[in-house]
């Protein structure tokens, strides 16, 4: 890859953040696969963890794009929280509707985030990672669209 160093300091900022908040949502969203009660109890149980797997699934891939590039992938909780624009919501147990709508939040939050980053990346002609990002904005689309259908 025939990059400056000052385009791949860049690039590798935008995809650090973008690990920790995926990783960050995947946590979130198994915690509520533990934490879940209510009538959909099973639905629930079973969706937090199907996305939890995707989420880890797309968190390894933006850490693998970074290792190309021959930086470190950073994989410590303290490291995600401080790289992360998502919040965590620490002992805080919600009912099933309220888990929706905040898992519903936190997706919108990183596609609004992927927006303006593949943006970036586009202007620092790393067509690679904008590519792999648009396609990450498809799933988030689509989960956010699987959470919001328990809502309705
Ligand atoms: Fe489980």
């Amino acid at each position: 890859m025939a990059y400056s160093e000052t385009a791949i300091h860049q690039v590798i900022e935008v995809l650090s953040k973008t690990l920790a908040n995926t990783y960050l949502l995947a946590l979130k969203t198994k915690n509520f696969h533990w934490n879940v009660k209510g009538p959909n109890f099973h639905s629930l149980h079973l969706l937090f963890d199907e996305q939890n797997g995707a989420l880890v699934a797309t968190a390894d891939e933006v850490a693998e794009r970074i290792r190309a590039f021959n930086k470190p992938a950073i994989g410590t909780m303290t490291e995600f929280l401080k790289a992360a624009t998502l919040k965590e919501s620490p002992a805080n147990y919600p009912d099933a509707p309220t888990m929706i709508a905040a898992l519903v939040a936190d997706h919108e939050h990183i596609i609004e985030a992927l927006l303006v980053d593949i943006e970036v990346l586009t202007g620092l002609s790393d067509v690679g990672s904008a590519d792999m990002l648009t396609g990450q904005l498809q799933e988030h689309e689509k989960m956010a669209w699987m959470l919001r259908s328990h809502l309705q």
